[in-house]
Parts: structure tokens; sequence; C-alpha cells
């Protein structure tokens, strides 16, 4: 992973995020223009201020305080208040507004309009401020919801092999922490983004025309070579802030990683009272994920100061080139304000940068997920088949989980004709379970192939094979939701009446309605508030409304009592007359009807029969049969 880290460069990382963007640019277009109006009204505020103050100060320097006010314009100004002047007194004529008294005093009236102008400017600003923010937020908070469904898409299209690898904890927490990361950077510092350069460019290309037209070009130059020294700290310890964020995402995802084990494992922490162990380790992993982040804050919290020293140099050195060219109150003044404007904007970018860079970390683990591609492959050219006709056939099939692994299925060659109940037995280990995974196909056999009506599973479109197919997995697993809505999940058109009758065939029924919610009940974590057996009768429900024509059932009735395992079974066998059954069972008692029972060794094949047949082969089959029903002898004695 740090691999693929290094080569994506954050420009790369941010043009990808950008093309995505783009998706909206109605709002991009909006913030952005919003942005140049705040920004340029920085331009025309310096502009009005510097003519403003001329006015003053040649007022104050040509007009003694106590002499009644001239007319205006009949004062000595000089020729650019002069113009301003002029152009004033012409708009407030075209719309009928007398600009002085007869004693030169100005009217009420060109006071008024001048307010009102004010007025209006300043509520443009803030009506583009608004909108610039309004645009940006809503365009992060999209992207990032964006990134969310994507995320969540990628991770859920994985195959069950990618699942054997990763860690919960760790997905959890990249579409969780990481997404925030991205929030902040887009809803935050792209609405600062596309605001704080203009009012730089703004300030300085003020600066620049005020510096050509006093002609002072070494006030210039140091504009122009000022400005990118401020930057430099900020691009500097920017770097280091990425990748002190890229570790600390890892940490964090290290700290969801203990809770998520935790939280989920919870009975064996209690059982094994290992509580005080458990929140030491958490304690442990907080405070490396602590360390992380401090050293990224220590980093980003030298950026500013250190573009401030670097302003603030830059400052005094201006300030003498001022005080050296003898320069008018007024115009010290003008720089003054555009270096007040000039601040906050400046300020606010050196916290971008740093956020961009976290932003970058983010990304990176971010684009990673969606590209993760483990996903069961489906070809393009895949066929529908709706229904199961007439056999299913392993043909020299082998399987091995990784692949460095040793092969755990080796050479299986089997059919499983429509209708019939294929058993398997064998030892812990086996590879029972992984048949049934070859079959369902959650994997693909590593050589050989298995076909279903001469059709290799491959070729079939996954969605109609998993119509077809119903699984009823060793563990049993429900969502924190209603006992309904459990007995329903994958049939999502079930009427209230389907779901009861599902759930008498599977023996559910009479304790779901002794609970006071019923149907409503809800399951808790993983179906944590219903036994064993009550969750498995709720699982068997839910394949029984399915009803799919072939049925996999590994270990399905381990969970019950003898009594209920018998009912149950014999509701299955009901459910399931007519039916293809693939099914595993310790319980040897449970498959003596099979039509065909596999014994498994390490992966191999090495019985197959019908129950009579393989007792009276005295082989492997048979001393798996002795062994339990000595042991069951064993219990009755
Ligand atoms: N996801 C996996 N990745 C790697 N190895 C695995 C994986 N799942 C199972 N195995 C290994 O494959 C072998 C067969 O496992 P399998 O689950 O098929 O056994 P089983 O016969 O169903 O056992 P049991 O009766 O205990 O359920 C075991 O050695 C197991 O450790
Ligand atoms: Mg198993």
């Amino acid at each position: 992973m740090n691999k693929t880290r290094q080569e994506i460069s954050p420009g790369q990382l941010y043009r990808r995020l950008f093309s995505h963007i783009l998706r909206y640019r109605t709002h991009l277009l909006v913030g952005v223009a919003s942005g140049l109006v705040v920004g340029s009204s920085v331009f025309v505020m310096l502009q009005v201020s510097w003519q403003m103050l001329t006015v003053v100060e040649s007022n104050v320097n040509t007009v003694p305080a106590v002499a009644p006010a001239a007319p205006a314009g009949a004062v000595d100004l000089p020729p650019a208040a002069v113009k301003w002047t002029r152009q004033a007194e012409r708009l407030a004529d075209l719309i009928g507004v007398p600009v002085a008294r007869a004693d030169g005093r100005v009217t009420w009236q060109f006071l008024a309009l001048g307010m009102l102008a004010l007025l209006v400017v300043v509520l443009g600003r803030q009506v583009a401020i608004y909108l610039n923010q309004y645009c940006l937020r809503w365009l992060g908070a999209r992207v990032v919801r964006d990134q969310r469904d994507q995320q969540f898409e990628a991770i859920e299209s994985q195959s069950l092999s990618f699942y054997g690898r990763m860690d919960v904890g760790r997905l959890i927490s990249r579409s969780v922490a990481d997404t925030s990361v991205v929030d902040g950077v887009i809803s935050q510092t792209v609405a600062d983004i596309s605001r704080a350069p203009f009012e730089i460019l703004g300030a300085i290309v003020f600066v620049v025309l005020f510096a050509q037209k006093k002609d002072m070009f070494d006030l210039l130059v140091l504009a122009i070579l000022g400005f990118p020294l401020c930057i430099v700290p900020v691009i500097v310890l920017g770097r280091r802030v990425r990748n002190w964020t890229h570790r600390s995402l890892e940490r964090i995802s290290d700290l969801v990683v203990r809770m998520h084990e935790n939280f989920t494992c919870i009975r064996v922490v209690k059982a094994f009272h290992t509580e005080a162990a458990e929140i030491g380790r958490f304690a442990e992993e907080n405070r490396n994920y602590f360390k992380t982040i401090m050293r990224a804050i220590r980093v980003e919290l030298l950026i500013s100061p250190a573009m401030e020293v670097v302003g603030v140099c830059l400052g005094c050195i201006f300030l003498l080139v001022c005080v050296c060219k003898g320069l008018h109150l007024s115009d010290m003044a003008v720089i003054a304000v555009a270096g007040v404007i000039v601040y906050k904007p400046i300020r606010q970018l050196s916290r971008i940068v740093p956020t961009l860079e976290r932003g970058a970390a983010a990304l990176t683990r971010i684009f990673e997920t969606i590209d993760f591609n483990e996903r069961l492959p489906e070809r393009p050219d895949a066929v529908r088949k709706t229904s199961f006709d007439d056999r299913i056939v392993f043909e020299d099939a082998s399987f091995r989980y990784t692949a460095a692994g040793q092969p755990v299925i080796r050479h299986a060659s089997f059919a499983i004709p429509r209708g019939s109940t294929v058993a398997v037995v064998g030892a812990t280990g086996s590879g029972k379970t992984t048949l049934a995974n070859l079959l369902a196909r959650f994997y693909d056999p590593t050589d050989g192939c298995v076909r279903m009506d001469g059709v290799d599973l491959r070729d079939i479109k996954i969605a109609d094979l998993r119509k077809l197919v119903g699984v009823l997995t060793q563990e049993t697993l429900l969502f924190n939701e209603t006992v309904a809505f459990n007995i329903a999940y994958g049939t999502p058109d079930a009427t209230q009446a389907e779901i009861e009758e599902a759930a008498r065939k599977a023996n559910a029924h009479a304790f779901i309605a002794a609970h006071p919610d019923g149907y409503n009940r809800v399951a808790g974590e993983k179906g944590f508030v219903l036994s064993g057996g009550e969750r498995q009768r709720v699982a068997i429900a839910r394949i029984m409304l399915r009803n799919p024509p072939i049925l996999i059932l590994d270990e399905a009735t381990s969970a019950l009592d003898t009594v209920t395992e018998r009912q149950v079974q014999e509701e299955i066998a009901l459910a399931m007359a007519n039916r293809t059954t693939f099914a595993i069972a310790h319980r040897l008692s449970t498959i003596r009807r099979a039509n065909l029972i596999l014994v498994v060794e390490q992966g191999v094949i090495v019985e197959r029969g019908t129950h009579d047949e393989l007792y009276a082969a005295n082989g492997a089959y048979r001393r798996l049969c002795d062994m339990q029903f000595s042991q069951q002898d064993a219990d009755r004695g």
C-alpha cells in the first residue's frame, strides 16, 4: 500500500478529485464566480479608499478649517481626484439628483445617494460571500457523499477472498474517517481557495498599479518577490503534514479495528474476563494515534508563524523603502490598508495548504479503496439462467485459498442430479464448506470446473446463479432489524402472510408469536438477542421464503435440540422434495436418506455411495459412523 501511496502525487489526486467536482459545474461556476466578485471587490474598495483619502488630504492641505466648504471640485485637487469627483457629479446629474446647494454645501440627496451606493456595494459583497460559501460547501458535501457511495459499492462488490484478507474495522475506518477529512478539505477549504487568491491578487494588482503610477518599481519588485517568499514555509512544512496525516489515518484504522473486534467478540471478552487487558491494548493504540496526530499538529502549527515572520520582515523592508522615498501619508495609509486586507486571505491560505496535504493523504486511501479490484469476475457475455433442469457436475475441481497455500480441494469429481440430495461428511477442516463455496460460486476453482446443466458457473450471470442456489451458512448471521425483515431478506416483495408461512415451515412461528413484539422484534446485532436455535430457525425461514431450486445446508441444524432438529429436518425434507440439496452434516443420522454421500479427507473425496453401501464397505465412513454411534451410546449410558 505504501508503494501505491508513493506512486500517486497530490497533483494527480486533486486532478482526479477535480474531474469529479466538474460533474457539478453549475455549483462550481456560481461558487467561483461569486468568489471572484468578493475578491475583486477588494480591489474596488482599495481604489475608492485611495481616491477618497487623496480628496480628504487635498482638502486638508488647501482649505482652512474655518472656511466655508467650497463647491465640489472647486478646490485644488489632484487630476485623478478631480476626474473621480466629476464622474460622481455626472452620475448624480443623470438621475436628477442635485449635487451642491447654493451655499456650496453637498445636498442631503447626494449624500443619501452615496450612502445607498455604499449599502448596495456592501450588500452585494455579502450576497456574493454567501453564494460562494453555500455553493462550494454544497459541492464538498456532495462529492463526499458520492465518495462514500463509491467506497461502499466498491467494498460491497469485492469477492469473499477479499474479505478473508481485509480487516472489517479498517474498511469502516476508510469509509468514515478518511471521507470526513476530504469533507473538511472541500467544504471549508475550497470556499477559501476560490476567494483568498483573488483577494490577494486584487491587493497585489492594486499595489502594482499604485507602484506604476508613483513610479516606484522597487516596491513592485518587493511585491513580486515577497509573495512567493511567504509561501515557501507553507510548501516545505505542508509536505510533512501530509506524511504524518497518512500515518494518523492508519493509526485511527488500528483503533477502529480494535473497537470492531472487541465489540463483536464481547461475549468472549466477558467470558474470559479480559476487559482490563483489552482496555489496556486500546489505550496503547490510542496513545500511538495521539502521538501521530500531535506530530502532524506540531508541524502544522509552525506554518502560520513561519509565514508571519517572513511577512513582517518584508513589511519592515517595505516601510524602510517608503521612508527613504519620502512618501505621502495617504500613500502609506493606502498601502497599509492593502496590507491589512491581504493579511486575512494569506492567513487563510496558510491554513489551506496543510489541509490540502491532509486531504491528499486521505484521498490516496479513498481512491485506493474505490479502485480495489477483487470482484468475482462476471464475463461480459455471461448467459442468463433462470431454471435448473438437469444436474450440477464437479469436473476435476481443485482449489486453494491463496496462491502460496496448500490445495484445500483436490480433483473433486461428482454429479448432483436434479431432485437428489448429496451429503458431504468428513473431519473438521477437511474441506466440506469449501466444496459448498465452490458450488455457490463464492470462489472459483483454481483448476477444473463446476457446471450447471453443462454451463460453467463462471459463464452464468451471478444474479441468476444466486437466485438458483440458496445457502444456509454454518454461522447463522442476522441483521440488527426486525425478525420480519430478516425473514424477508432477499425477497423484498414478500407479504406478511408469506413471511409467516415460511416461519411456520421453519418451526419459528411459535417462538416469534410468543414475544410481545412478534415479527417486529428486533434481532439485535448479528441476532444477539435470539438464542442460537431461534437464530437458525429464522435463517431457515429466510431460505424457505426465497425458495431456491438448489439448497446448500452447511451444518444447518447443529444448534437445535434433538426434537426440534428432527422437526426442522422433516420440514426441510418436505419443502425440498423435488429440489436439489447439498448437505453438510456432522450428525450422520441426518443424512442417512441422502442419494449420495461423499466422504472427504484433507480435500480428497475418498469414498462415495449411499449410507448402506458405505457402511457395508467398512471404510472411512463406517469408522465415522461407529465413532459417532459409540459416542452416543456412551452419552446415553
Ligand atoms: N478463507 C480462507 N482462507 C484460507 N484458508 C481457509 C479459508 N477458509 C478455510 N480455510 C482452510 O481450508 C480448510 C478447509 O476448510 P473448510 O471450512 O472447508 O473445512 P470444513 O470441512 O467445512 O470444516 P468444519 O467441519 O470444521 O466446518 C481448512 O484447513 C481451513 O483452515
Ligand atoms: Mg465447515
